[in-house]
């Protein structure tokens, strides 16, 4: 395969509308959707995906029922410590970006515990966004910078966007080269307004607990004939 996207973040969307297709509850949705994330985990390392980016939970997601998030956040446990083993035995290393004291204690734990377990690993980044949101994380960024330049060890001349990257979660991310959403919303929902700035989005009408390898695929090849420009000319313009 040509030009794989080195980076390729998902919005995980339709968990809801699939159970209500089926006459389900809602939360039989997010079950459901925690099979996609193992498959699209599976698929993406298999593939060489060197960065998997998926948006979990975003920080206006807290203003769901409580049940609702009550339900997301067992199921996030619950992913956090069966996962593990997998994720070890095919040397990922697990990332999380987002607020992490906004989750509950025995959360940041499993993923303090995760994140040291696998941080030696060479393999896939899988990165978590959880309670997310971009525009909080772009404040906490200018809060950091000001810091720096209060205390003089920064000066406001030197703030390039480079060096501006380097205080968002992401630092240590490539920006995305690809970005899915599933359940076919046409909007970012608040991620990485940043980091997007030249992603190619792909957005399918499928529903998140519906999207499995083929579907990936299927996203990789329609990146994979679009033309990258950044702004400027076309590759084969001769102008
Ligand atoms: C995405 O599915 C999962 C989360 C946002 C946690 P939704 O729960 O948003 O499902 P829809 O969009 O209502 O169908
Ligand atoms: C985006 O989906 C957040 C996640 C997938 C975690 P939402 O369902 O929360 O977004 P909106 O409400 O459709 O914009
Ligand atoms: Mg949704």
């Amino acid at each position: 395969m040509s030009e794989l996207p080195q980076h390729v973040a998902i919005i995980m969307d339709g968990n809801g509308r699939w159970a209500m297709e089926r006459g389900l509850a809602r939360v039989q949705g997010h079950q459901s959707g925690v099979e996609s994330i193992r498959s699209i985990v599976r698929a993406a390392g298999e593939l060489g995906i060197k960065y998997l980016t998926l948006y979990a939970f975003s920080t206006e997601n807290w203003g769901r029922p409580q049940d609702e998030v009550g339900f997301l956040m067992n199921l996030l446990s619950n992913y956090l410590d069966k996962e593990l083993a997998e994720i070890t035995k095919n040397n990922i290393q697990f990332r999380m970006i987002g607020r992490l004291d906004d989750l509950p204690a025995e959360i940041q734990s499993k993923i303090r515990r995760n994140l040291k377990a696998t941080e030696a690993n060479t393999g896939m980044v899988l990165t978590l966004a959880l309670s997310y949101s971009s525009r909080i994380e772009i404040v906490d960024a200018v809060k950091k910078i000001a810091e720096k330049v209060k205390s003089g060890e920064l000066a406001a001349q030197d703030i390039t966007p480079d060096v501006f990257s380097r205080y968002l979660y992401t630092a240590e991310l490539p920006d995305p080269d690809l970005l899915i959403r599933t359940s076919g919303e046409m909007r970012i929902s608040n991620f990485l307004l940043w980091q997007l700035s030249y992603t190619e989005i792909y957005v399918t009408e499928k529903l998140w607990p519906d999207f499995r390898k083929d579907d990936l695929l299927k996203a990789i090849q329609e990146y994979q004939t679009r033309e990258r420009r950044f702004g400027r000319h076309p590759v084969r313009s001769k102008n």
